[in-house]
């Protein structure tokens, strides 16, 4: 093994892949970094001028360092070739088939990013799981490795698990809370983790590096994610409480988080969380308590998801009985499609399955989001779990990216999905002018000026609140 890193090749270009090199590249001038991606069209975007990936500060990041030492192509054996360090950022979706369906992560993407490492590699490498896998994926990728592998070349698997959240990728990467590396616990494994340190210690200080072993490490980032969704969790099925009882969620949330012991971030009473990650890596938690015959352990994560479900049908239900019963042939505005703010993500969104619910009542629908694009709907709508019909979905869905009096037009309701920042400010008088009457507004992300609303005739339905209409 080389003694200082020159090179990082980093499979696949993803929401991971991308802007974790971007910002390498950006802080380590002195290394060269190569992205590889099985996708043609995937590397040919992100050597264009508009990227792939919708990500505040991404696209400068990559404009400055593109070409110098940031590279993206599908080169891929020649990069592993090259490296030093070599990143696994596939996808590891949850298996749709066989054993462990709808629960365990399938390994197929990485298992084959693995094998090629092996059959290509003539020198040693350290190779880092950046990609959420399960826990003892580490010790499966080293079996792999070994498979194919050539005298005198070694391997030392890390686990560097990222905590990046989307919409905020770039902050997050310059400045981590932390940054954990878990490895073997023998000497050439504490060398590959030390090699590691001295990447990131180009922008990060060395105390909020965490090293752990490999299981540790893979463990805490699946454990960091299921307690975060387990918090959105408990504030919505408080919010239910909270719309049956009177009390205001707002309040009951502020209420909590001002006690340091609880904190006050994420406390956000929401339509449902959504992304690629929380329910993933849930599943992959109840699947590894399963294996482990941990099953009070495995039920106790599973309600996460249960209330995460819920609260979406909770919510839709709330919008057919306000609109007296029936959706029939109305037409609705969703105001987001994103999973969450500043993202064209849509993956798990919230607003799939109140669009799901909607149509299957026979609604029209006119969804606005300023960065999701018509394909990347029709692609999450179609999803054959959904079950919509194709002919329902192309004549009874119109996407819209910025023009929301259009989208509102003769609409019975608007139903807000995502937050926005731009939705907030809105005319809506002049929205409401344009809607049929009575006009409704269902916020499921307590964005909007409830009572200001109201005082331009808008009957208003809110999470977590019970707002008073006479
Ligand atoms: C609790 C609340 O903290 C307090 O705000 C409320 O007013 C009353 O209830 P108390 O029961 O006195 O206070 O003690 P607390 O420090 O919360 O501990 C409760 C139990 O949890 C103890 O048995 C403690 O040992 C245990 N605990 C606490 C843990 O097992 N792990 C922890 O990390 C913290
Ligand atoms: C998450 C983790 O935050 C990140 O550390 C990890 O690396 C990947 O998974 P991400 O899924 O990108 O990141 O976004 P996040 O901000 O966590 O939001 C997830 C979902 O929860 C979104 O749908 C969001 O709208 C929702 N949410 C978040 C709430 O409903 N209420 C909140 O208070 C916070
Ligand atoms: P994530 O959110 O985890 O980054 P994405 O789906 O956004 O996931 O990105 C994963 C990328 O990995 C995709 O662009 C996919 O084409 C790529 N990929 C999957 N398997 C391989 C492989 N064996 N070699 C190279 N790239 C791969």
């Amino acid at each position: 093994l080389s003694k200082n890193i020159q090179n990082i090749c980093c499979i696949g270009a993803g929401y991971v892949g991308g802007p974790t090199c971007a910002v390498i590249a950006y802080k380590c001038p002195d290394i060269q970094v190569n992205v590889v991606d099985l996708s043609q069209e995937r590397i040919n975007a992100w050597n264009s001028d508009n990227i792939p990936i919708y990500e505040p500060g991404l696209s400068e990041i990559v404009m400055e360092r593109r070409g110098k030492n940031l590279h993206f192509s599908t080169k891929i054996d020649e990069c592993i070739e090259k490296a030093d360090i070599i990143f696994i950022s596939v996808n590891t979706p949850t298996k749709t088939y066989g054993v462990g369906l709808g629960r365990a992560p399938d390994l197929t993407y990485v298992e084959s990013a693995a094998r090629t490492i092996s059959k290509v590699a003539k020198t040693s490498k350290i190779i880092v799981e950046k990609s959420t896998v399960p826990v003892k994926a580490a010790e499966s990728i080293i079996n792999m490795l070994k498979s194919n592998q050539k005298p005198d070349v070694e391997f030392q698997v890390l686990s560097n698990p990222e905590f990046l959240a989307e919409g905020t990728a770039i902050s997050d990467l310059l400045n981590p809370d932390r940054i954990l590396i878990g490895g073997e616990d023998t000497d050439k494994g504490q060398w590959a983790i030390e090699q590691l340190s001295k990447v990131y210690q180009h922008w990060v200080d060395r105390s909020i590096i965490i090293t752990t072993n490999t299981w540790s490490s893979e463990l805490s980032k699946l454990a960091a994610n299921a307690m975060l969704a387990q918090r959105i969790s408990s504030i919505n099925s408080i919010s239910a409480i909270c719309e049956s009882s009177g009390a205001d969620i707002q309040h009951v949330s502020k209420a909590i988080g001002a006690d340091s012991r609880i904190g006050s971030k994420f406390l956000q009473a929401s339509v449902g969380f959504g992304g690629s990650c929380f329910q993933k890596d849930i599943n992959n938690l109840i699947y590894l308590c399963e294996n482990l015959n941990l099953k009070e352990v495995a039920d106790y994560w599973s309600q996460v998801i249960l209330i995460n479900d819920y609260q979406k049908k909770r919510f839709v239900n709330k919008i057919i009985k306000s609109l007296f019963n029936t959706c029939t042939n109305k037409k609705i505005a969703i105001f987001g499609f994103a999973f969450k703010k500043n993202t064209g993500d849509t993956r798990e969104s919230a607003s799939i399955h109140i669009c799901k619910y909607l149509l299957d009542e026979g609604a029209n629908l006119n969804i606005l989001d300023p960065k999701v694009d018509y394909d990347q709907m029709m692609f999450e709508l179609s999803n054959p779990q959904l079950n919509l019909p194709i002919d329902v979905i192309k004549n009874k869905v119109q996407l819209f990216s910025d023009d929301v009096i259009e989208a509102c037009r003769n609409s019975h309701a608007l139903v807000v999905c995502t937050e926005w920042d731009n939705f907030k400010s809105y005319d809506y008088e002049k929205i409401y002018e344009v809607m049929q009457k009575p006009a409704h507004i269902f916020d499921g992300r307590l964005i909007l000026d409830h009572e200001r609303l109201m005082s331009y005739g808008f009957h208003v339905e809110a999470i977590g609140k019970r707002l008073n209409h006479d």
